[in-house]
């Protein structure tokens, strides 16, 4: 039996989360609704009856000497960004309209798209949960994935959306046909995180598009392309041209991941001008950033050396891992991103806690009745440490 978090214990654990290395950060956000969030018996987040987050008490905990908790770049953020900040803070009396149109611009040339198809957000979790906010707002049904990113699920649920969870494959890809078979004339919106968070994974491409081409003539299919630019191989393409094409397909990236702005807060989304339309009449996307960013995000929209560079190292440091890992015993799934999960034996909580007393950060998930940890890629130096926490704790 899962559980509401009573006013107390939510601010309790938030402000634990906010203290502490934010190991649920989307629960340190003490705005959102009660009801958006529960616990399980064990205490653990409630995502669905297929998977769970276990919470590490943080209260005690040291300083982190390797914070792999929550899929930062750890190079960040670039030099051109920065300086690109200490120039724009000049023109901070001013709203930043004009820069960020010039920023909508240049996303609009390098995607061949128009800036009717751009809308800009204070990173895209801001997207994700006006997206949810604004289609679900009377109702109606959300289909995803399962296991996946809650962001855009937490916030339609708590306005009422009914969330149809589909469990991934065995190779924990989307089962698109089960995904399409529960599609029906409640469906308001499919979201599909591809490479999927939290278990690093990709969905066939090929298959991905044809199940876009075909289900967004029905409904719209918001893919979030978080990792995109981390992944590897021919699966890693993004469906960007769909919204090009015209299908009611939703694209939503970030500046977060591959150019290292996490907390600088910028991501977009790229739709048909209806859909940017929609939300926008509700809501405005771009007014929550601010000029220092859309600076930053400018400068490091431009900077290929510094995205190739984050490129290089964190594709070495998942090869490092992931040979460590296997050389422990571990199993990871293959990850087309800056992170890493894998089975363990020790319960997530005691796991975390033993981590957390090693300086090391990492989350940990209940997923199909087997605990795991999920390890952010930082630099080599952190993977080393991380590495040896883990053969230290046993
Ligand atoms: C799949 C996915 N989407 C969106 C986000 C949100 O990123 P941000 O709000 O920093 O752009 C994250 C963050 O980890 C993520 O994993």
């Amino acid at each position: 039996m899962n559980e509401s978090i009573n006013r107390r214990d939510w601010l309790k654990t938030g402000l634990m989360s906010i203290g502490g290395m934010a190991l649920a950060p989307h629960l340190a956000q003490g705005a959102f609704a009660e009801k958006a969030f529960k616990l399980d018996s064990k205490n653990r987040l409630y995502y669905s009856p297929l998977a769970r987050e276990y919470f590490a008490d943080e209260s005690n905990a040291p300083k982190l000497v390797a914070k792999l908790n929550a899929n930062e770049n750890p190079y960040g953020p670039p030099n051109t960004a920065k300086s690109a900040i200490m120039g724009a803070t000049e023109k901070g009396n001013r709203y930043a309209w004009r820069e960020m149109y010039s920023l909508v611009d240049k996303i609009a040339t390098k995607e061949s798209l128009t800036k009717d198809n751009i809308m800009m957000g204070p990173g895209s979790s801001d997207l994700l949960e006006k997206v949810a906010l604004v289609r679900f707002m009377n109702g109606g049904k959300i289909v995803s994935a399962d296991p996946t990113y809650m962001s855009m699920i937490r916030v339609a649920e708590s306005v009422g959306a009914k969330w149809e969870a589909v469990p991934c494959t065995s190779d924990w890809a989307h089962d698109l046909d089960a995904m399409e078979k529960a599609i029906d004339s409640d469906t308001k919106l499919v979201y599909v995180c591809n490479p999927n968070n939290p278990v690093g994974a990709m969905t066939p491409t090929k298959d991905l598009a044809e199940f876009c081409k075909r289900v967004s003539k029905k409904v719209p299919v918001f893919i979030d392309e978080a990792y995109m630019e981390l992944a590897d191989g021919p699966e890693a393409k993004s469906l960007s041209y769909l919204v090009k094409e015209g299908y009611n397909v939703i694209v939503c990236r970030t500046f977060s991941k591959i150019m290292g702005m996490a907390g600088l807060r910028v991501g977009y989304m790229l739709a048909t001008p209806e859909f940017i339309e929609e939300i926008s009449a509700i809501t405005r996307g771009g007014m929550g950033i601010s000029i220092t960013s859309i600076m930053a995000a400018t400068a490091a929209f431009g900077d290929e050396s510094f995205q190739n560079s984050t490129k290089t190292k964190n594709d070495a440091a998942k090869k490092y891992t992931m040979e460590a890992l296997q050389s422990m015993g571990y199993s990871p799934i293959p990850s087309y991103t800056n992170f890493m999960i894998f089975p363990i034996e020790m319960e997530g909580k005691a796991f975390l806690t033993k981590m957390m007393d090693k300086g090391v950060g990492v989350r940990a998930f209940h997923i199909t009745g087997q605990d795991w940890c999920r390890v952010s890629m930082g630099t080599m130096e952190e993977m080393h440490t991380f590495i040896d926490a883990l053969k230290s704790i046993g």
